[in-house]
């Protein structure tokens, strides 16, 4: 098992819903790139909607500070998006913005999808704004699974490994960047 912790990052909610198998899929990756995952996994948590953010926090719910620690622990994320109306599920959105410094000079990266042609490409956008403010730089690819319900099985695989090839570049990108900022986050981070 390499150095390099990836926390998996999901957040739609229900039993049925196909971010699951997206989940899955990443999860499948990450252990083939002998990184460890690590997931948070708002359709799991259930959060309540943020009032107050975890570093200001007392006496922090345990769900919370299970995050916290799952993100500090991290080297990188892959955030996964769902595309609601053209922006990002609020579940998401909602977990993400409980936390700030977990995520800082570490490295993300995004896979989006939809039940349509075009893969959530537009929530994947919207996300890349979100996470360039928390200081976790988006790398440059991303990758979009399109017709989500048929091209992913509930193992994660996709059908004739269409994703797994597609996502070659996607995954040396993000590990390339994992690496390079780990190093140089033992130098220290600019604030
Ligand atoms: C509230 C809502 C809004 C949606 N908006 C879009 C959309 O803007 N574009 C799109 O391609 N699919 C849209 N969809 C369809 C989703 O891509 C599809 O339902 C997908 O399975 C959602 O992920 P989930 O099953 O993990 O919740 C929307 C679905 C919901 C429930």
């Amino acid at each position: 098992m390499s150095v390099y912790k990836v926390a998996i990052l999901a957040g739609t909610m229900g039993e049925n819903r196909e971010g699951l198998k997206v989940l899955q899929f990443a999860k499948n990756q990450v252990i083939e790139r002998n990184w460890e995952p690590l997931i948070a996994d708002a359709g799991v948590y259930n959060l309540p909607m943020l009032s107050e953010v975890y570093r200001s926090m007392k006496d922090p719910d345990p769900r919370l500070k299970e995050i916290h620690e799952t993100l500090t622990a991290a080297d990188g994320f892959i955030v996964i998006t769902a595309e609601y109306n053209h922006g990002i599920p609020p579940a998401l959105k909602n977990m993400l913005d409980y936390f700030r410094n977990e995520y800082f000079f570490k490295p993300s990266g995004i896979i989006s999808y939809s039940s349509g042609p075009f893969g959530g490409v537009r929530g994947a956008e919207q996300l890349r704004l979100v996470l360039s403010e928390l200081r976790t730089p988006p790398v440059p690819s991303s990758l979009p699974v399109s017709r989500v319900h048929e091209s992913l099985l509930p193992d994660g695989s996709s059908v004739n490994g269409d994703y797994e090839r597609r996502s070659k570049k996607f995954f040396d990108e993000f590990g390339w960047y994992m690496e390079a900022l780990a190093e140089q986050r033992k130098k220290g981070k600019p604030y």
